[in-house]
């Protein structure tokens, strides 16, 4: 059996500190898609980690965690992870597997990244840079390097073939950087990846589902950034969605039980695109310096602005979202008056549905207010001592999405949860 913790708006909904506090309830947690451009933020005790691809399970000494054939695997930020790791007393070489069939992302992924971007201009999508939309590339392309061709003498001239053929690419972009210091530590990262456990991750997961064991799926970025269903092309290159866990992993989709979407009480984004809620006002500086609204990967400022249920509605449609986990709901504390978005105006006409080309038309959204609740919530451990005016916000958002809020997080920390 296998349930999924998602991201169900444009990223950093809170999906770290979510799958490490339900993680002891499951055997194994798994990354599907994705990668070092995820950045999730979970406290150990006091101690704030943000992991890019390690999947958020990792401090749970019982659960096995996995790095699933649908991720797209840096070898140097994951053994600069592990070292993180390692230092709270975690054996990475013990509860950590990687699929062989993940794709490694090589030096020049990254470099084409930012001659890509570069190119772009005024148009790029805001990447994180890490190599993310060419690494992919070379997957569809049919090209890639695998975690499982490590194993294979010939790894040092498919590499050389790749390199190759992107030195090609980067010549035509004009980029000149010297990146032969990034491939010292590729290769010493390739050294440290060997000593990990590489698996056949489809048949490890399937024995242990046969065997009754829970599997918790842990989605990175978020569903508007889906390379099928976002914003495109404002997007990242892989499913972020319920249905890339069963390509990502290898499990049928009869296997999927629980579909747990998180959302902010508000929303933000981080990078270039549409957001039809942004708030490019005071009240969006002040979500911004309230929740602390700063990218974990990259440290950009997030775009902030009110909950917007056009897109919440939709990607609760497409990923089957069975509950709904509320975030960040204190950050909301202080406001009087809250905004909650119903409907878009598109020149003139009004829609409840995400248009097909939302990253193109101008977009007015049409509010319906809410009283804020004006009061601290941060120490509330019973739902029964909610804020009323919390209460009704989010029977509103239930009763327009169509899926229940199940959890509201009220704080970073891993006991800040209150089940409704
Ligand atoms: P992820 O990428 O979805 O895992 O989210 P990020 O880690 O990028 O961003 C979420 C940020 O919000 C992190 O700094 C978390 O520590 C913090 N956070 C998560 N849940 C809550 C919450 O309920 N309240 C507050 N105040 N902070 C939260
Ligand atoms: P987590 O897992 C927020 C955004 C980038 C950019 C677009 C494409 O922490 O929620 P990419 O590097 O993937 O080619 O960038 O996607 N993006 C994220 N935004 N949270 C993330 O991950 C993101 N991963 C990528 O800012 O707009
Ligand atoms: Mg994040």
């Amino acid at each position: 059996m296998v349930d999924v913790i998602l991201g169900l708006q444009w990223g950093d909904e809170g999906k770290g500190k979510i799958v490490d506090f339900f993680a002891p309830g499951y055997d194994i947690v798994a990354r599907f898609q994705g990668g070092p451009n995820a950045g999730h933020t979970l406290y150990v005790g006091d101690k704030k980690v943000v992991l890019h691809q390690i999947p958020s399970g990792i401090f749970h000494q019982h659960t096995t965690n996995i790095i699933g054939g649908g991720v797209v695997l840096d070898p140097v930020t994951l053994k600069r992870e592990c070292d993180v790791v390692a230092s709270f007393g975690i054996d990475v070489k013990k509860n950590l597997f990687i699929s062989e069939r993940t794709n490694i992302i090589v030096p020049t992924h990254r470099a084409l990244d930012k001659a890509s971007e570069m190119q772009k201009g005024e148009n790029k999508i805001g990447s994180t840079l890490k190599g993310i939309g060419p690494a992919y590339m070379d997957k569809t392309g049919r090209n890639a390097i695998r975690v499982g061709d490590l194993l294979d003498k010939n790894f040092n001239s498919q590499y050389k073939e790749l390199r190759n053929k992107h030195q090609i690419l980067l010549n035509n972009f004009n980029f000149a950087e010297d990146i032969s210091a990034w491939e010292d530590e590729f290769f010493e990262a390739i050294e440290f990846l060997r000593t990990l456990n590489v698996v056949n991750s489809e048949y490890f997961i399937n024995k242990q589902i046969t065997a009754g064991k829970k599997v918790l799926a842990e989605g990175a970025q978020g569903s508007m950034l889906d390379i099928d269903f976002g914003t495109f092309p404002y997007v990242t290159s892989s499913n972020t969605i319920s249905a890339g866990v069963c390509t990502g992993l290898g499990v049928s989709p009869k296997q999927i039980n629980e579909v747990l979407g998180v959302t902010k009480a508000y929303c933000t984004r981080v990078g270039s695109g549409p957001f039809p809620t942004e708030l490019e006002n005071e009240q969006g500086e002040e979500l911004r310096r309230l929740g602390s609204e700063f990218g974990a990967t990259t440290g950009r400022p997030r775009r902030c602005g009110w909950i917007d249920l056009v897109a919440l509605r939709y990607t609760c449609m497409i990923n089957g979202v069975t509950k709904i986990i509320m975030t960040k709901a204190d950050i909301l504390d202080s406001f009087k008056e809250l905004n909650v978005c119903t409907a878009y105006n598109i020149e003139g006409k009004e829609t409840d549905e995400v248009p097909f080309a939302i990253s193109k038309v101008k977009i007015d959204p049409i509010w319906e207010a809410y009283k804020g609740w004006d009061c601290d919530t941060t120490g509330i451990k019973d739902p029964t001592n909610l804020p009323v005016e919390m209460s009704k916000y989010i029977d509103f958002i239930n009763g327009y999405v169509g899926a229940p809020v199940k959890y509201v997080s009220n704080g970073p920390g891993r006991d800040q949860i209150i089940q409704l």
